[in-house]
């Protein structure tokens, strides 16, 4: 009988087998997985593309495989990818299509019944025809002078996407331009960039799919003023100003021309939007051709994504051995471990990307689950992140999994410190004295490729796309609507009215307390 406390998930046939399996597998040491299984290391790892996935490291057998691949059989990810892929309206708390695949399609027509690759197409051509023009110095300012210094204003996904890759890729951006990033509420965000800029030569790109965010809002605002002052004129203000949004309307109302709005459409989530025109810094700093790379190497996972069986299926493999650690063994955290100094701005980008997307608690049936959803997602760059936090890694308390990303070229001796870190967390090491004592079985993937390139960068941001969307459906959440963001947002405008009295109604004692305070203190 079914216990009517559990939710589907628990309670079903593919969930039981795998805690009775977990039973079996927490006694069982990596170092005895190896040693039974000379040919693991080859067994369990897998190429797609240019990316070279090792899951040897981990504490599973064919058997555990087997079971988690029935878990997401049994959550039909087959299905659920078939739905997305056709434009259905899977984000269902927005009644929305998600398409951000479609961004870097190559079909004539995408999806069946609902294409939106006119608009596609339309938007690439009009991202390589301003990107050209800015990087060949044929855009200028109000007083006749190129545009030398490009600064996006945006926050959440309408900067950390194109802030990552912009930073990822910096060897191959060949613009006359510097590009800059800003997104912090905090003005001196703005400020502090705006010391490396002068008015008559800068670009502002103010990316907000609403248009309506208040930080990017209030940055624009105070960038705008900076230039007014300078330049003396309202008119400045279109010359050097560009928008990427929906809300053309709001664009327009704050002196943004319409030819100089590039679109998003609702079907992209802000998290998933860096392969469109939100990508406008990216495409200046590398160019346009660089950037349709990008989109081929996403591309390339999509269509390993949707082909390859559900065992040998990169991204799928990535969800479950996540799911194994989080369900299974309670792990509360995972870890991000980029050994690049290029890829440093990595675990934040994939911080909103999983947390914003599987930070949930109420499946899409909107009943409260009785399982762990997102780990907290966190990480460093390597090998600065082995003085900093490894040591916990291997000798602490917590059962953290790591994902080691590995590029070979031009990286020093820091690939070869990646392979150390997960050989020592695998293996351990034994020693008379306690505390000089490793005890190894920390589980973690290496992701190795040859270089860091636009190609390669977009194989890899699709494969954690596409993890997250797996993990989203096995627990049964929606990973597309982020409603947990707008409470907060909400009390910070009550907070900031001028109505004293209204907002001490409004708020608890602790916090009108602080407001008192910071107020005495502001004056
Ligand atoms: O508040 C969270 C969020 O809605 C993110 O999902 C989004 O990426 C970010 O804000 C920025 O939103 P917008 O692009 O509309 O300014």
């Amino acid at each position: 009988m079914n216990n009517p406390t559990k939710t589907k998930l628990t309670g079903s046939a593919a969930w039981k087998a795998l805690q009775a399996h977990q039973a079996a597998m927490a006694t069982l040491h990596m170092r005895e997985l190896f040693a039974r299984e000379p040919r693991r290391a080859r067994k369990f790892s897998l190429e797609a593309g240019g990316l070279l996935l090792d899951y040897s490291k981990h504490r599973i057998t064919a058997e555990t495989l087997a079971l988690l691949a029935g878990l997401a059989r049994q959550a039909d990810v087959e299905g659920w990818r078939a739905r997305m892929f056709a434009g259905e309206h899977i984000n269902a708390s927005e009644d929305r299509a998600v398409l951000h695949v479609a961004l870097r399609a190559s079909a004539q027509a995408f999806p069946a019944g609902a294409d939106v690759m006119p608009l596609v197409r339309q938007a690439r051509a009009g991202m390589r025809a301003f990107s050209d023009a800015v990087r060949g110095e044929r855009l200028q300012g109000h007083t006749g002078k190129p545009l030398r210094t490009v600064i996006n204003i945006g926050i959440g996904g309408s900067d950390l996407g194109p802030r990552m890759l912009t930073q990822a890729l910096w060897r191959h951006a060949d613009a006359p331009q510097a590009v800059h990033f800003v997104s912090n509420a905090d003005p001196q965000d703005l400020a502090h960039v705006l010391t490396q800029a002068q008015p008559e030569t800068t670009l502002f790109v103010v990316a907000s799919k609403t248009f309506t965010t208040v930080e990017t809002l209030g940055n624009a605002q105070l960038a705008r003023a900076w230039l007014v002052q300078a330049l003396g004129s309202e008119t400045a203000v279109n010359p050097h100003f560009a928008a990427v949004t929906t809300n053309l309307k709001a664009a327009a109302e704050f002196g943004i021309a319409p030819e100089r709005c590039f679109p998003l459409w609702d079907w992209v989530g802000g998290r998933y939007s860096v392969w469109s025109s939100v990508g406008l810094p990216v495409a200046i700093a590398i160019g346009m051709d660089r950037f349709e790379q990008l989109l081929a190497g996403a591309r390339a996972m999509d269509e390993h994504f949707v082909s390859a069986p559900l065992e040998a299926n990169m991204p799928v493999l990535l969800a479950l051995l996540g799911i194994w650690y989080t369900n299974f063994f309670g792990a509360e955290t995972h870890a991000v471990l980029p050994y690049a100094e290029a890829l440093r701005e990595l675990p934040a980008y994939l911080q909103q990307l999983e947390m914003e997307s599987n930070g949930k608690g109420v499946d899409r049936d909107g009943q409260a689950v009785d399982y762990a959803t997102v780990p907290v997602v966190w990480g460093a760059v390597g090998t600065n992140s082995q003085h900093a936090f490894h040591q916990m890694l291997h000798q602490g308390t917590h059962l953290v999994p790591c994902d080691f990303l590995v590029p070979v070229a031009d990286t020093g001796t820091a690939a070869e410190n990646a392979l150390a870190q997960s050989a020592a967390l695998l293996a351990g090491r034994d020693a008379a004295q306690a505390q000089r004592r490793f005890d190894g079985n920390r589980p973690s993937s290496t992701i190795m490729f040859k270089n860091l390139d636009p190609y390669t960068m977009g194989q890899l941001v699709a494969l954690y796309e596409h993890k997250v969307f797996v993990q989203g459906i096995i627990w049964n959440i929606n990973s597309f609507d982020q409603w947990g963001v707008e409470l907060g947002k909400e009390i910070a405008r009550t907070l900031a009215q001028a109505d004293t009295a209204a907002t001490e109604a409004a708020m608890d004692a602790s916090t009108n307390a602080l407001m008192r305070r910071l107020r005495s203190w502001r004056s």
